[in-house]
């Protein structure tokens, strides 16, 4: 049966217009609507299931800046030349989102650890990046580094390309529904972080799927070391997880645990996919 083309507008149409869930990607909101317009005839109550969606989605309670005032002072900043300033107001920008205020004071460690393991990548894919591009002066990278971000919200990204242009570097930041369209770029490393459970619970079986159509070297997949509510420890949780997301592949995982965030870096082999 043909979908009725009016009632996905309609969907669509309002859920792009709302203040909480209209910065969403619309290729990725039209793809909800018209599963939603599967379950339910009427669009009002596909509108609520599509907004409920959204909300495990994009977590907009994570936090954001005021995206046109951040490019107000990254702009800024840049202008004055001052290396410890540009540290500064990326911190200070990464602390408007959960994932990457919890990782702040990592920062220092992090990537030096993570490239101790994977080395040194010229190319890499950021994916479901939220605010992370901003600890690229943390990454110890050349500005030549082909550095590609991948979110669905639509102020974020433009936001990290005004970033990646004021801090030299190409504009690669993508609105990309990567449940839709796996990443296609090929690159020595791939970051995933943060964002694995919440992805197999929005969208079942395609976690695997989607570390396999990578077409990098390395795999870099981090968990929450600690639940976010109640302080409970996760690292054997998440530990078994992967192991069973990998479970027969002939990949090599590196662990390294950081105080609140575990990762894994997964060596693909060949230096293709
Ligand atoms: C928990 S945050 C993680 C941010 C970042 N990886 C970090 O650790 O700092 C998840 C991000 O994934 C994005 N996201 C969720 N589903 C996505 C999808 N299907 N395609 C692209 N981005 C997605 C959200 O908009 C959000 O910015």
């Amino acid at each position: 049966m043909k979908m009725d083309e009016a009632a996905i507008e309609t969907v669509v149409t309002a859920v792009k217009e709302s203040k909480k869930y209209g910065d969403t990607a619309e290729a990725t909101i039209r793809e909800l609507a018209v599963e939603a317009l599967r379950r339910y005839k009427k669009p009002k109550q596909a509108i609520k299931a599509v907004r409920a969606q959204l909300h495990s989605i994009m977590a907009p309670y994570l936090g954001d800046p005021d995206y046109d005032a951040a490019k107000t002072m990254v702009t800024a900043v840049f202008a004055s030349g001052d290396e410890a300033q540009v540290r500064t107001l990326c911190q200070d920008l990464m602390g408007h989102h959960l994932s990457t205020r919890e990782r702040l004071s990592l920062l220092d460690r992090f990537y030096r650890e993570i490239f101790a393991v994977t080395g040194k990548p010229d190319s890499l894919l950021d994916i479901a990046c939220g605010l992370n591009p901003l600890a690229f002066p943390w990454m110890d990278l050349p500005f030549s580094t082909q550095f590609y971000a991948y979110d669905i919200h639509e102020p974020r990204i433009d936001f990290l390309n005004h970033y990646f242009r004021a801090q030299g570097l190409a504009p690669l930041a993508r609105i990309q529904d990567v449940a839709l369209q796996f990443p296609q770029e090929t690159a020595d490393v791939a970051l995933f972080l943060k964002e694995m459970p919440r992805f197999v619970r929005n969208y079942g079986d395609l976690g695997r799927p989607l570390l396999e159509a990578l077409r990098v070297r390395w795999l870099v997949v981090s968990y929450p070391a600690v639940s976010t509510h109640g302080g409970r420890n996760l690292t054997n949780r998440y530990r078994e997880f992967m192991a069973q997301l990998t479970e027969g592949l002939p990949w090599t995982t590196t662990e390294i645990l950081f105080e609140g965030e575990l990762v894994f870096c997964i060596e693909k082999g060949g230096g293709e996919s």
